[in-house]
Formats: C-alpha cells, structure tokens, sequence
C-alpha cells in the first residue's frame, strides 16, 4: 500500500483538527444554546459530556482512523460492509449541516460590511436590525452564496495548504479579540450577574432536553460523530501521540467556548439584553458592546466577524470535505466535480433554511428547514455517529489492536487505558441512548419530537440501503 500523505508538521494538524473543531459552534452556537437552556447548570453538564465522552471519542476516532489507514466511510467499509452505514450517516450529517452552516457563516461576512455601514451608530437599533436582515428573502442569501464560494475556492484546491496557514494566523488573533471582548464586558457595571448565570448551576431548570442540547453541543463543538476526525487520525503519523493530541484539542475547543461565554454573558447582563436571545445573540451583543467605543470599536467589531468568518471556514471547508471526500474515494468523481455536486445540494438546503426563518418554505410538523437541519444533526445524528463509532471501536476492533494504536505499540503510557476502554465500549453508548431517548421524548413537548423521530427512520433507512453505496 502506498504511503499515506501526512500533516506537514505536528503543529499543522493540530491547527486542523483545531481548526475544524472551533467554529461557529463555540462562539455562536455555544453562548445562545448556554443562555437558552438556562445557564450555569447547562454549561457544567457540556463540560462533563466533553470531558468523559468527547475526549474519549475524540480518541476512538483518531485511533480507528490512524489503524484503518483510510477516511470515514472506508474506515468502516474495510472492516465490514455493514458497517458502512455509519460512515454514510456522517457524509449525510455533513451535508445537513452544511445545510444551515452557510446561512451562519454568510452573516458573520455580513456583519463585516455592516459594522463598516453604520450598525454601531444605533446602539438601541442592533437587534431589530438583525431580525429584519436574516428574515429578510432575498439579502442573506447573497452572502450565503459568497461564504460558500470561499469554501469551494479553498477545496477545489485541496484543503491541506491553504487551511493550515490560514488557522495558524487567525486562531491566535480570534482567541485574542475574544479575551479583549471579555475584559471589556467584566469590567461594565453589572457584568457579574453574567458570570454568575454562566457559571452557576440551577439545577432545577435541567429536564432530559437541557441534558441531550448539552451533549449535541458537545458533539457538535468538538466536530464529532461524523467521521471528521477518523479522517484526520488516518493522516497522523505513527509515532504521533493520539492521546495527547486528543487532550490538546478539546482543551482548545473548549477554552474558546468558555471564552466565548465570558465574553457574550457579563456584558449582556450589563446591557440588560436577555440571555435567551436565540441565534441572534453574537450578532446583538459583539456589535452593542463596541458600538459606545467610536471609531476603535468599529475596528475591534471588524476584526471580530473577520476572524468569526475565518473560524466558520476552517470548520465548513472540513464539512465540505467529508462529502467530497466520498464522491471522490466511493464513486471516483474528480474532485472538481465532487465540489460542484455536493456544493450544489448544499445551496439548496441553505437557500430552503435562509427563507425559512423569514417564515418562507416548506415546514415539516411546524419547523421551518433552519431548525430541521439543526435538530437532526445535533440532537440525533451526531450523537448516534458517536455512538455507532463507540460501539466499533470497543465491539469489532480487537482490544488489543486499540491499545497499540494508541500507546505506539506500547512505547507510550496511558494509563488510563483500562477506564477509557470501558467507556467507549459500555459506558458511553449506553449513556448516549440513556439521554437521546430522553431528549426525544421531553422533545415531543416542544414539538420537536416529530423530527427527532424521522432522523432515528433516517438512520435505520441509511443502514439498510447503505450497503449498495
Ligand atoms: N465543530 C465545528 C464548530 O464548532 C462545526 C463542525 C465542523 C462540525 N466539522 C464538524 C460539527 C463535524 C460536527 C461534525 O463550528
């Protein structure tokens, strides 16, 4: 078998895997799901799901990736034809969140002419500004479009080159405005009772649907459960350490969506915006803290949606090519075409989930495209991706073979071999199903079950028909 191509340097796939982890779930997703789902005591449950789970899948991906030598669907493939469905199920969460991830990514560039175009000027008019410019038909779509070229620009021509020097500049400058927003909104008159709703757990606002919207997030955050990251651990050269590596990038992913919180929270507080503000929420409290800044806060809130688009890109171009990935390998496209095709659909399904939160569109059980897309991947796909990835890693890979992958054949200590086995072969599958199914029963409450229901038919029509993929 021919060598398999590898990162450039330690450095570059950490900023890759890095890269495609933080995006708009730690800054946009993370402060609005956090303050939707009532704080202190949603976020400690996140830290414990990304601790015990996505750190230990995080792992069992990297490590079926590096010993299977190949990207997600044939990782499973080679193994057993029946295991294909796992991998196709990823292709299929990365084309639905692809399917709204655009329409985000395309207001973040938005908000870089507007923060040029006069917003900070209003202070009070920010938040009916941006209701009226995401349900507005026809604008949104325009910048929808162009952050989708951008992605297919960069994985036309193949995502190694470019994404890695692109993260290596502008993960630091994001992590910087992030730290400079949140010493600026710790220091307004107020800001405490933001930290305290971030930080304090009331535990009885938690149901079974706090507990699933933590472990999406979670999922979600660290780009799990859909085979990114057994992509990525087949390029990672032998005597890498996967474990620390898996260490370095939750830490990270996770440092950003704290960050993100410390700097969204104390300032909303101080201002009085609500903290169940929905998707709107960076886009309504980034602006309104610079806005009473002048000129200078018009340059921080510019670099601020710069490097939000830049973080949004090293994530979508990953998504981007998980599909293209499997035109390529699984039906021998070139990759041009394979662009063309999975981008194509993508358009569709941004242009369906953009009008619908103007109330435009077909709505499945009440919910418009927007919502559908984002609770099939992040309340079931993702979740049973890292389930089914549980279950081959502690069920049909031997275990022994996971232990030399991921101690080097021994020449590495992990001592905590022996726990984390346990839990990616018992534990955490059976905690995923412990709290999907709560989650899709509380969900019928919201109206959401429905949905959920039709993504579990999804999975079970995508393990049948998969074999012929
Ligand atoms: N993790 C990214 C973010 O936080 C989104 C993302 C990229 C993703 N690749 C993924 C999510 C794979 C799930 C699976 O914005």
């Amino acid at each position: 078998m021919a060598k398999r191509e590898n990162w450039g340097s330690k450095l570059g796939f950490i900023m890759a895997a890095a890269g495609s982890a933080v995006g708009l779930g730690n800054i946009w997703k993370f402060p609005y799901t956090a303050g939707e789902n009532g704080g202190g005591a949603f976020v400690l449950i996140y830290l414990f799901f990304v601790v015990v789970i996505g750190f230990s899948v995080m792992l069992a991906e990297f490590a079926v990736g590096r010993r299977k030598q190949l990207a997600a669907v044939g990782a499973f493939k080679s193994e057993d034809r029946r295991w294909t469905f796992a991998g196709a199920l990823g292709v299929l969460s990365a084309l639905l969140i692809m399917g709204f991830y655009p329409v985000v990514g395309g207001w973040s560039l938005a908000y870089v002419s507007k923060v040029f175009t006069g917003l900070l000027n209003a202070p009070e008019a920010i938040a009916s500004t941006f209701d009226s410019f995401i349900t507005n038909p026809l604008v949104p779509l325009m910048w929808m479009v162009a952050y989708l070229i951008l992605n297919i620009v960069i994985v036309v021509r193949g995502i190694s080159t470019g994404i890695e020097k692109a993260g290596k500049v502008l993960m630091p400058l994001l992590f910087g405005i992030l730290i400079a927003i949140s010493i600026k909104g710790l220091t307004l008159p107020g800001a405490m009772a933001g930290m305290e709703f971030l930080f304090k757990p009331d535990f009885s606002v938690v149901d079974p649907s706090v507990i699933l919207a933590a472990l999406g997030q979670a999922f979600f955050s660290l780009s799990l459960g859909m085979g990114i990251m057994i992509t990525y651990g087949s390029y990672l050269p032998k005597q890498e350490n996967l474990v620390s590596n898996a260490a370095i990038v939750t830490v990270m992913d996770t440092a950003v969506a704290l960050l993100a919180g410390i700097a969204m929270f104390p300032a909303m507080f101080a201002f009085g915006i609500a903290p169940a503000q929905g998707p709107g929420l960076v886009f309504v409290v980034v602006p309104t803290i610079f806005a009473e800044m002048g000129g200078v806060g018009t340059i921080f809130a510019a670099l601020f949606f710069i490097a939000l688009s830049v973080a949004a890109l090293t994530s979508s171009v990953s998504l981007l090519e998980v599909v293209v990935a499997y035109f390529i390998d699984e039906k021998g496209f070139s990759r041009p075409k394979a662009v063309v095709v999975s981008s194509s659909i993508m358009v569709v399904l941004c242009v369906l989930a953009s009008l619908s939160l103007g109330g435009v569109g077909p709505k499945v059980f009440g919910t418009g495209a927007f919502d559908i897309f984002d609770l099939l991947t992040d309340k079931i796909f993702l979740a049973f991706g890292g389930f089914f990835v549980s279950i081959f890693a502690g069920w049909k890979l031997s275990k022994s073979d996971l232990q030399n992958e991921v101690t080097n054949n021994g020449s590495i200590k992990f001592g905590l071999f022996g726990i984390w086995y346990a839990l990616v072969k018992y534990i955490i599958p059976l905690t995923i199903l412990w709290v999907a199914f709560g989650g899709i029963r509380d969900g019928f409450e919201s109206g959401a079950g429905p949905i959920m229901i039709i993504g579990l038919l999804i999975i079970a029509i995508t393990a049948v028909f998969s074999k012929k993929l």
